[in-house]
């Protein structure tokens, strides 16, 4: 029996496949004409139902951020994963051995010590690894320096059960950038850090087969590098509000929605929706923004609630009236759902489920 998506309890998760066909589509050819692998990165949505999506448009693997994940990701299917992450813990170490004995697995390392303890795991395990040298090339979070790469990618090549890939780097402060000077300023900062770790892991002697970056904002501008061999970026699937405002998606390329029912109209200029903080995620501090909606503002969240500021044409708003929200950041609201309500035009098409959703281990 079709269902309408008017008909859809709400808060629920939209998910529009034609927009997100369209992103998938448009990122695979992009990658193709500037001749890099498009390895997505799944965290943003979680399912491996889209992964395979995205594999069949042309992605040569996905990454992943979390042993956890990458459990739930490998036992659906998905055969080549990248998990660009430090996983220090020897448990957590031992666990993606038992992965790599069913798929293609790598991993990011930026630290010697713990270079030899995957080492030994994975040597004692019987299994093999693809490694890649994680360089901080501009959002200061993990990663070494990029003079210092090439320390850690020597300490990689001295054991047998590690096969030392290449170097990594996520530029996600480019996410950040409000201009499109500033956007191309830090991406040429990125892969200036990039070329330095290169280089050094070369002149020790070593091959630097890939150089993985890209985070969905620089990817545009990154994956015309010349060194850049593969981009890994991951909200472009989906897009929200985020990156509407960074220029690099529109409102009609946002495939994620929430829909939510107007439950209570206390004044003239005031609605409430009953989708809040638990349905949207909070981590920006943006609101979310109303689709094909004039007047119509979120300003304040409780947990179950959502505040709208009506104004305009927006004053005629009422209740039992369903409006649907473009969240502010893609993988973080879908995070908080069980499913997603996938729709083509006004109508559901299935039910994908958010399989590794809080899976954080
Ligand atoms: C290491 C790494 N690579 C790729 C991505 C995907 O980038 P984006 O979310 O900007 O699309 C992320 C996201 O946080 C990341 O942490």
């Amino acid at each position: 029996m079709t269902m309408y998506l008017d008909e859809i309890d709400t808060p629920a998760l939209i998910l529009d496949l034609d927009r997100m066909e369209f992103n998938i589509k448009r990122m695979a050819a992009f990658a193709k004409e500037c001749g890099v692998s498009l390895r997505p990165h799944v965290k943003t949505h979680k399912s491996p139902e889209i992964a395979k999506m995205q594999l069949a448009a042309g992605s040569s693997g996905v990454c992943l951020q979390k042993v956890s994940e990458v459990e739930v990701f490998a036992g659906a299917g998905i055969n080549d994963i990248f998990l660009t992450n430090e996983v220090v813990v020897p448990e957590k170490i031992e666990r993606m051995a038992r992965v790599a004995e069913m798929i293609h697995l790598g991993v990011a390392v930026d630290d010697i010590d713990v270079v030899k303890k995957t080492g030994k795991i994975f040597k004692d395990a019987g299994t093999k690894l693809d490694v890649y040298v994680d360089v901080d090339n501009g959002m200061g979070r993990c990663g070494v320096q990029a003079k210092n790469a090439a320390e850690v990618a020597k300490e990689v090549s001295r054991h047998d059960n590690l096969v030392l890939k290449g170097i990594m780097g996520y530029e996600g402060n480019v996410n950040g950038a409000k201009t499109k000077e500033e956007q191309l300023r830090l991406s040429n900062v990125a892969m200036d850090k990039i070329v330095i770790a290169k280089k050094g892991v070369e002149r020790a002697g070593m091959r630097v087969d890939v150089v993985s970056v890209g985070c969905s904002v620089s990817t545009w501008i990154n994956a015309k590098h010349p060194a850049t061999t593969e981009v890994q970026p991951g909200m472009y699937a989906l897009n929200d509000h985020v990156l509407v405002k960074r220029g690099v998606a529109t409102m009609q390329e946002c495939a994620l929605t929430v829909v939510a029912t107007v439950m209570s109209k206390p004044a003239r200029n005031r609605a409430m929706v009953d989708a809040g903080s638990k349905a949207f995620n909070f981590d920006t501090g943006l609101f979310p923004i109303p689709l094909d909606r004039k007047g119509v503002v979120m300003e304040h969240f409780s947990e179950e609630h959502g505040w709208l500021h009506l104004t305009g044409t927006g004053t005629s708003t009422k209740i039992g009236d369903r409006i649907r929200f473009v969240p502010a950041h893609c993988c973080t609201a879908v995070n908080q759902h069980n499913e997603m309500v996938a729709i083509r035009g006004d109508k559901m098409d299935r039910l994908i489920p958010v399989l590794a959703r809080g899976k954080m281990l």
